[in-house]
């Protein structure tokens, strides 16, 4: 949520920014603002709306300066404004001091007050604000300084950058829950908050701890931490490759990103399946066997689609490796206090590894001491540092705002899991070499499932007018019924709602009526005969009914073709493998229901990519 880019080095620091920016977009984009210092002069440019808005304004007020500090904002206190986009400005005697920050001030109210007693005025209503004026009422030349005795006055969580015209040609920047990076260029340094933004510029980057400061020149940098003594780091390299973050031959991320599931699903499964012992293999759980088998529950814990992603492991982790498992909303489980034995292991599922409530369960499971693992795409993130272990999905940057391929790869990695936890129990060889063939066989199977495309894209012309749906499914396809829900909600802003298929006699049934589709997810399955009777009793009150089945079984397939409206077909897979090719028509059928209806697919309203704000 918010992205935050800086620049120094010997180059004009606008259009580098304003790329930065775009990159970051995703992150948020309700406003945005760019600060830079040239001849020890500050610039100021800032523009409610998108960072198209901000470079349309540069174009005609344009700034110099190769050093600069950006920001794009997902509003948390006070609207969408151009006063209230970032960077905000700290007058001071010194020469005033601009700073952009993502995260939450907790306590700004009562800072706020306190320095408006003084006699500051304030322009914004930003929580942001608060940090600048306390800056510059320092009235210290030295920021480094000057931020080292304010950072104890703040509760809450940031990612921070300040520039000064006193300071000179230097950036400085502090961290405490919401990511930062260093990006080590050849005579030029680059700061930002998603390691994604660097790309193009440098593959060498450095992570900033929470508590550390650091201060950046176009030649060199330092970090700090608490204690005020320099710390030694690790230079990593990215490996993203810079056409991961282009949309290619695609208009949107979220279209190439549904047809990329292919490739990130055989991404996720590469180097981890073992033929020879007919299990999975994972190099960074750091758990012994010893611990894995004595494993008494699992709880997952997440938010938004991969708390679905979740549901699904439950189901696999129940069937292949009889452990018993929950399934937390991370938002919950943080907050809750349940009764946990130590022989419990806790896994935090998430695409970015930044979003906040799932930092702060993974947190809240170690102070308990136990064993807490990730499933993570975002390498490096805070989550997959916080970890004690875990596994990455490997599915390249996911830039759409709405999660397609973390899903998908999610419950690869879900399920390869449930096979290794399995083959150190109760599971055959046999059985742990026929789930590594039906994994294998995914990659192909995607492909063909992708070819719906175009009737799917028939269906959401014909009920893109629609202003309520529903979604049924049972068993694994009751997490994908919720997923499909929340996919067209997001993006195409239709209200849906997702229920186990049998749940909606208890209320949801009096919704339906001629103006009310139903999706129903009927794969072939145990559970097929009473979804279809629950399909019927929508049909037999006039709802109209959309069905998603597997080819393959003439039978079956015609007893769906005659009882829905439509009926898209998708590959025959084993049952609990369905969620993925399921999931991918109610992708398609979003991205096509929000494309007709005018909505901004890869950003649709009010959200952002990754939630670092609780
Ligand atoms: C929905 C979506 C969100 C995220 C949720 C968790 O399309 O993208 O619901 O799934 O915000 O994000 P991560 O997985 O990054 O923790």
């Amino acid at each position: 949520m918010c992205g935050i880019f800086g620049y120094v080095g010997p180059r004009q620091a606008e259009p580098i920014l304003i790329e930065g920016l775009r990159r970051l977009e995703y992150r948020g984009y309700d406003s945005a603002g760019i600060a830079t210092l040239s001849d020890s002069k500050l610039f100021i440019r800032k523009k409610a709306g998108r960072v198209q808005e901000l470079a349309r304004h540069l174009a005609d007020d344009p700034i110099l300066g190769s050093l600069g500090i950006s920001h794009t904002r997902w509003a948390t206190h006070g609207g969408a404004t151009d006063t209230n986009a970032h960077p905000h400005l700290g007058p001071s005697s010194h020469g005033d001091i601009a700073v952009v920050h993502n995260g939450v001030i907790e306590n700004y109210s009562a800072l706020k007050r306190d320095l408006q007693n003084e006699g500051i005025k304030f322009l914004s209503e930003t929580d942001t604000e608060v940090i600048a004026h306390l800056l510059a009422r320092q009235n210290d030349p030295d920021l480094l300084a000057a931020l080292r005795r304010i950072i104890p006055m703040l509760k809450g969580t940031y990612g921070m950058a300040a520039v000064s015209p006193r300071h000179g040609e230097r950036i400085i920047a502090a961290r405490l829950g919401s990511p930062l990076v260093i990006g080590v260029g050849e005579g030029e340094h680059f700061l930002a908050s998603d390691p994604s933004a660097l790309i193009g510029h440098t593959s060498k980057i450095v992570y900033l701890k929470d508590h550390q400061v650091c201060v950046i020149t176009a030649d060199d940098f330092h970090i700090y931490d608490a204690s005020h003594s320099r710390v030694s780091f690790s230079v990593q390299n990215i490996d993203w490759k810079s056409t991961d973050t282009d949309k290619g031959e695609f208009p949107h991320y979220m279209l190439k990103e549904i047809h990329e599931q292919s490739e990130s699903v055989a991404n996720a499964m590469r180097g981890r399946l073992d033929h020879e012992n007919a299990t999975a293999v994972f190099g960074g759980l750091n758990l012994d066997p010893r611990q894995l088998r004595k494993a008494e529950r699992i709880i997952l814990t997440a938010c938004g689609t991969s708390y679905h992603a979740g549901i699904v492991g439950e189901y696999l982790f129940e069937e292949f490796a009889r452990i018993p498992v929950e399934v937390e909303y991370a938002s919950e489980f943080r907050y809750r206090n349940p009764p946990i034995d130590q022989d419990t292991i806790v896994i935090a599922i998430t695409q970015s590894g930044e979003t906040a409530d799932t930092l702060a369960a993974l947190r809240e499971s170690k102070r308990k001491g136990h064993r807490s693992l990730a499933i993570c795409n975002v390498v490096g993130s805070s989550i997959a540092r916080e970890a004690d272990g875990g596994v990455y999905l490997h599915a390249g940057p996911e830039v759409g705002v709405a999660s397609t391929k973390a899903f998908t790869s999610q419950v690869v990695v879900l399920a390869m899991l449930a096979l290794f936890l399995g083959r150190m129990r109760n599971l055959s060889s046999l059985q742990g070499a026929k789930m590594i063939e039906d994994l294998q066989a995914l990659p192909e199977i995607i492909k063909k499932t992708l070819r719906c495309n175009d009737a799917v894209r028939q269906l959401a012309e014909k009920y893109q007018q629609t202003s309520n749906m529903l979604f049924m499914g049972r068993q694994y396809m009751y997490p994908v019924a919720l997923e499909g829900a929340l996919k067209l909600k997001e993006i195409s802003y239709i209200h849906a709602e997702g229920y186990p298929a049998a749940e909606m006699k208890h209320g949801p049934i009096a919704l339906v009526d001629k103006q009310t589709p139903s999706i129903f997810l009927t794969p072939r399955g145990s559970v097929f005969d009473k979804v279809m009777s629950n399909l019927e009793e929508v049909k037999a009150r006039g709802g109209p009914v959309i069905a998603i089945a597997s080819e393959g079984d003439a039978r079956a397939a015609d007893h769906v073709a005659s009882r829905a409206d439509e009926v898209i077909f998708v590959p025959d897979v084993p049952e609990y493998l369905q969620p993925i090719v399921t999931v991918i028509p109610l992708q398609l059928f979003a991205y096509h229901a929000a494309l007709l209806r005018g909505c901004d697919v890869d950003k649709p309203r009010n959200l952002a990519k990754s939630v670092t704000v609780e």
